[in-house]
């Protein structure tokens, strides 16, 4: 049976919460593996539109189990809060649980991510500012407090002891902030832990016997490859692995128990905080892809902040396939670009003389280059209601089919739309 590892394969927001909630049926198991409350899926479905930070998209299914894993930052009153929630809008959450080795974000990390930007002034990342750097960093360090240590009092207390020293050095030293109390901290998080208790498992026999008994599994990525601490547009990343591998790390299983690699590709792109962006657009055409005013708008559902929009990039997506081992593509939103009378690709960057048709590494030279468009027809005829490839204008099934031949990866769903069954599945997954 398939184990499906769906990651995003541009800078986040490609519309995987979407596409879990459709395949989440299929699948017994969904796997959240990485991230934490900086992600946020929307889900429009027969019960009404929902925004996950932290809980997978597969909730909406009630015979699927749904698993926060080992590798994604937990912060305990959002997911409290989601849980509050999604149970007041009669979505059971009796099947969720939250990995005992995933690690906690800690007031400290929030304060410090917000008074690390402020610090960085001009050169600002960007971040969502909900504590997701310092609390990876802390997990690389072997300071971090893990979901386990809220359901152990003295273990809690004495991790917290010893960090909240050094955090309140830093805070009070070298930012002039307020000091944390230890009393107080520790009160809070015991609690918060006692709340989240029924969810909280060793979620590794959940996701071994689903293997061995070849159970489909469905592995959520959050953010996306562009934003890869090792592979993406360093420094303007995130602090954790979005792809294929970090499905493998943040799940706890092996490379050879995937089976498909599916990337998320909106029809064009967006971005939202800082770094580079060859294929960046201003003025009305970007207004058309941002679609502001209809419920899909591009606005950042974490943040509320405007997504920059460019067109399709296939250099970068192409690089996504390729680190990632993509073998199907999932291309959303493309009944975005209904309207338009022609559409670009990016096919290769231009740098002064040469070609390139790989992204540079740096953000020095990456900021340099210049997008080589293709130029396609449009379709200029409303897609939103077509649900077989067969019927779609013949220049939006020739659209599709170019990004899936300049990235290298087959077709396996369009969406048109943001309801569950506004998409088109040309290859099924499970
Ligand atoms: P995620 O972070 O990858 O789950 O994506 P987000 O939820 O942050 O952003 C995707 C946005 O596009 C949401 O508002 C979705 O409801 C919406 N969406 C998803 N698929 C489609 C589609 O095919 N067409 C349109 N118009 N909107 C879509
Ligand atoms: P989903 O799962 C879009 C971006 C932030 C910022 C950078 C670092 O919804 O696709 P962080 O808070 O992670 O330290 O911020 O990464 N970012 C996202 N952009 N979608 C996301 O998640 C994102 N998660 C982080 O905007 O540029
Ligand atoms: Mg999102």
């Amino acid at each position: 049976m398939p184990v499906v590892a769906l990651i995003g394969a541009q800078w986040g927001d490609e519309g995987k919460g979407h596409l879990v909630d459709l395949l989440a049926s299929k699948a017994r198991l969904v796997v959240r593996y990485g991230g934490g409350n900086n992600a946020g899926h929307t889900v429009v479905n027969h019960l009404g539109t929902f925004k996950l930070h932290l809980v997978p998209s597969g909730i909406f299914d009630p015979a699927t189990v749904n698993v926060i894993g080992p590798g994604v930052v937990v912060n305990p009153e959002v997911l409290l809060s989601e849980i509050k929630d999604l149970e007041a809008r009669a979505v059971s959450t009796a099947k969720l649980f939250v990995s005992e080795r995933a690690h906690v974000i800690m007031p400290y990390h929030v304060m410090l991510d917000q008074l690390q930007e402020e610090s960085r002034g001009e050169g600002k990342i960007g971040t969502t500012g909900r504590g997701i750097g310092p609390a990876y960093a802390d997990k690389m360090s072997r300071t971090g407090i893990r979901v386990a240590d809220l359901l152990h009092e003295e273990t809690l207390l004495n991790r917290l002891r010893v960090v909240l020293e050094e955090k309140n050095r830093v805070l009070t030293r070298l930012y002039n902030a307020k000091p944390l109390s230890l009393h107080d901290t520790y009160l809070r998080y015991l609690d918060l832990g006692r709340q989240l208790s029924d969810h909280i498992s060793n979620v590794h026999p959940i996701i071994h016997r689903a293997l061995e008994k070849d159970f489909p599994v469905l592995l959520e990525g959050a953010q996306g490859s562009l934003l890869d601490v090792d592979h993406g547009t360093y420094p303007y990343v995130t602090s954790s692995p979005p792809g294929a591998a970090g499905a493998c790390q943040g799940a706890g299983i092996g490379p050879t128990a995937i089976s498909s690699v599916i990337g998320v590709l909106k029809a064009y792109t967006t971005r939202v905080g800082e770094g580079p962006f060859p294929s960046e657009i201003e003025g009305p055409e970007a207004d058309v892809l941002r679609q502001i005013g209809m419920p899909w708008a591009e606005v950042g559902t974490t943040t509320g902040r405007l997504r920059r929009v460019g067109w399709f990039d296939a250099v970068m997506s192409r690089y996504a396939v390729q680190i990632n081992g993509i073998d199907t593509l999932a291309i959303t939103k493309l009944d975005v670009l209904d309207t338009l009378e022609t559409i670009k690709v990016c096919v290769g960057y231009r740098l002064h003389e040469t070609q390139l048709e790989y992204p540079p590494a740096t953000v020095a030279v990456l900021s340099q280059v210049e997008p080589i468009y293709e130029e396609l027809p449009g379709w200029q005829t409303p897609t939103s209601d077509i649900r077989r490839f067969q019927d779609m204008p013949e220049a939006a099934q020739a659209y599709v089919a170019r990004l899936c031949q300049l990235v290298g990866a087959r077709l396996g769903i369009i969406s048109v739309g943001p309801g569950r069954d506004q998409t088109i599945v040309v290859n099924e997954v499970f």
